[in-house]
């Protein structure tokens, strides 16, 4: 690693200079929205707002969401799509009202509701992503942090955990190129979570498929599918599964989808007709109207994955050329839209703050672990989906001068 010295005087430069940096945003760019031009005019006339079933789209009703859409997301999602919800434009808000459900109301006939309890807790995999984190935080949900590794979270301590306390009532899971870690659970640590046997009858499962058809290379990650697994250990109740077409299409304006058991999914249908009368099924329509077959998603899919690879790829160059060899390892994911940059313990804030002062956001060191705290202070995540590649060179140059600089004043403390 250079000296102290020649690192503060780069960094000072990069100071001087004053520019604006961004690597926390982890969104499509506007060309890979671009790739999405058709959606805007898929429907344009009154004739074309029918589905295949003769359902005016306009109009109120298909409280689960168009056929066209459901099999979309079953074929996504390797389900029944009869056991598919399709909703609004957010799969986050999914996920909120489903905690906030069992909260109120509980999730199981004859348990109580979550809220009754004094003090209920959720598993939260680590790192993983702070909007999970936040809805806990928001109901007043104790957190415990789960370790991950390459395979997925700490099986052991789940099952063990799960087994003993019956106050545990849920676990946030993002089993495809994990947010930001980029792992996706192995085989085994799928058939462990299926075949769980949870104290508490009205445990949850929160398995947000975000990523699943997200690839960064030709040979991309293969997810067990859940539901299959989970069946045969009659299992299959103690799974929400969540996605979206918020990185296929456009992030808050397409489309979202719950799958669960079709016991759950009734249950959710009573549930979701007092909320709504329906989602908005033109913008159901629009999104199958442009994507008939499972291979026109494939086709975006691929789109999106030539855009930001080199994107990737920038960032790895900078980071092989400026932090080999100073104990700070980074992932490099075959999916997904994240970085992960391990950190010696204590160093994380201080290379966030250090960025920031020289004019480059990332995302707060703690934003990975419940309650903003890594205790270990050593995860950055990088999101270098939204800048073009020559701003993601000098924003990862600066980042490897902060990030040395932190790990010098720390061995110097
Ligand atoms: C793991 C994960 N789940 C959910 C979301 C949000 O999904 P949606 O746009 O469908 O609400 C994100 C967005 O970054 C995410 O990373």
């Amino acid at each position: 690693m250079e000296d102290y010295e020649v690192l503060f005087s780069a960094y000072e430069a990069y100071k001087q200079r004053g520019k604006k940096l961004d690597m926390s945003r982890g969104k499509p760019s506007p060309k890979q929205l671009d790739t999405m031009e058709r959606l805007l005019t898929a429907v344009t006339h009154s004739s074309e707002c029918f589905t295949e079933k003769g359902t005016d789209c306009r109009n109120y009703g298909a409280l689960d969401g168009i056929n066209e859409c459901k099999r979309l997301f079953g074929t996504m999602l390797g389900v029944d799509w009869n056991n598919v919800i399709v909703g609004g434009n957010s799969s986050l808000n999914f996920m909120y009202d489903t905690v906030a459900r069992a909260m109120l109301h509980g999730v199981v006939d004859g348990c109580k509701p979550w809220s009754k309890y004094e003090q209920i807790s959720f598993l939260c995999p680590v790192p993983g992503y702070d909007r999970h984190f936040a809805i806990c935080e928001f109901f007043g949900i104790n957190m415990i942090n789960i370790p991950m590794d390459e395979h997925g979270p700490d099986m052991d301590m789940i099952e063990k955990l799960v087994a003993e306390d019956d106050t545990i009532k849920g676990i946030w899971c993002v089993p495809k190129y994990s947010n930001p870690g980029g792992v996706t659970y192995s085989d085994e640590v799928v058939r462990r979570f299926a075949k769980l046997k949870p104290k508490a009858k009205d445990f949850r499962v929160f398995w947000d498929n975000a990523y699943v058809l997200h690839d960064l290379t030709d040979k991309p990650d293969k997810l067990l599918e859940i539901f299959g697994e989970a069946e045969k250990y009659g299992n299959e109740d103690m799974f929400f599964e969540f996605a979206s077409t918020s990185k296929i299409t456009y992030p808050g304006s397409g489309v979202a989808a719950i799958a669960s058991s079709a016991k759950n999914i009734a249950r959710l249908m009573k549930e979701l007709s007092v909320q709504t009368i329906g989602h908005d099924k033109l913008n159901q329509l629009r999104h199958s109207r442009i994507f008939k077959t499972y291979d026109d998603i494939v086709e975006q899919m691929k789109k999106h994955m030539e855009i930001i690879r080199p994107k990737f790829k920038a960032v790895y160059t900078v980071l092989e050329d400026e932090l080999t060899g100073c104990g700070i390892s980074w992932t490099i994911p075959n999916g997904g839209y994240f970085i992960c940059v391990t950190m010696p313990d204590g160093t994380a804030k201080r290379t966030v703050e250090l960025c920031k002062e020289a004019g480059l956001i990332i995302t707060n060191a703690g934003a990975t672990h419940p309650y903003g705290n890594n205790p270990r202070d050593n995860i950055i995540r990088l999101a270098p989906t939204f800048p073009e590649v020559g701003e993601l060179e000098e924003a990862a140059k600066l980042f490897c001068i902060c990030a040395k600089l932190a790990v010098i004043e720390k061995s110097i403390q």
